[in-house]
């Protein structure tokens, strides 16, 4: 695996010096903001939307990869693409035409994403997998920042690596929740080559030496 990309999740930055915490964490090494959308509707959580995007997107260069976690997801895409936003996923449950939804947002310029939650069957992937541009598997629940990475997620990783291999294109497979310092080579070696990360970093005093200890160890995998 040639590159290895860090997304630091805003959810666990503060969000009352947001725009400071994105332009921090960029210069302590992230490669892509990511933005967690929630409704309490789709998942029991409320979180940030479209102003928000567009509030952060003069301070940083790097792409911002919207997570949406809304349902219905395609009234939000074209406010999210006039935001700012880079790359738009969304969770197969949430959209009642899933080839519609990635459609709308390619039309909007953005890259498309299709998110699995731990318990979501990847067969959606049979039918769409040339159109994605990211596959995201989460590896907690969707919902909230700070809980552990459940370990079934490495198998699911597994298989989409072998599935994007074998289809030939280009699609950054992504892994969400519960990533760490210590599990972040166990990821790799599964296959993913972006990680999201929202209570190792914002947690932390220091982003950038937690993302380059994450570095080091994506090193030696
Ligand atoms: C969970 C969100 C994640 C979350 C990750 O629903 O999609 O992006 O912020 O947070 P950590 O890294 O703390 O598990
Ligand atoms: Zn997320």
């Amino acid at each position: 695996m040639s590159t290895y990309r860090i997304a630091p999740s805003i959810l666990s930055a503060d969000f009352a010096r947001l725009g400071e915490e994105v332009k921090n964490v960029v210069a302590a090494g992230a490669d892509i903001i990511h933005f967690d959308v929630m409704d309490n509707h789709y998942v029991p959580n409320l979180t940030i939307g479209p102003l928000v995007c567009e509030a952060i997107r003069p301070h940083v260069q790097v792409p911002i990869d919207v997570h949406l976690m809304v349902k219905p997801v395609d009234r939000m895409i074209p406010d999210f693409a006039k935001a700012g936003a880079n790359i738009i996923s969304f969770h197969p449950e949430a959209s009642e035409h899933i080839d519609r939804t990635l459609q709308l947002i390619h039309d909007q310029g953005c890259k498309a994403g299709l998110v699995f939650n731990p318990a979501t069957p990847l067969h959606y992937l049979e039918h769409v997998l040339d159109k994605l541009d990211l596959i995201l598997i989460m590896s907690v629940n969707p919902g909230f920042g700070g809980q552990s990475f459940i370990t079934q997620a490495l198998k699911k990783i597994a298989t989409v690596r072998q599935m994007i291999d074998a289809s030939g294109r280009e699609i950054m497979l992504e892994v969400d929740g519960g990533i760490k310092v210590e599990n972040i080579a166990d990821v790799a070696r599964a296959g993913a080559d972006t990680f999201v990360a929202g209570s190792a970093i914002f947690g932390k005093p220091d982003y950038k030496s937690v993302i380059d200890a994450m570095r080091d160890r994506l090193a030696a995998v």
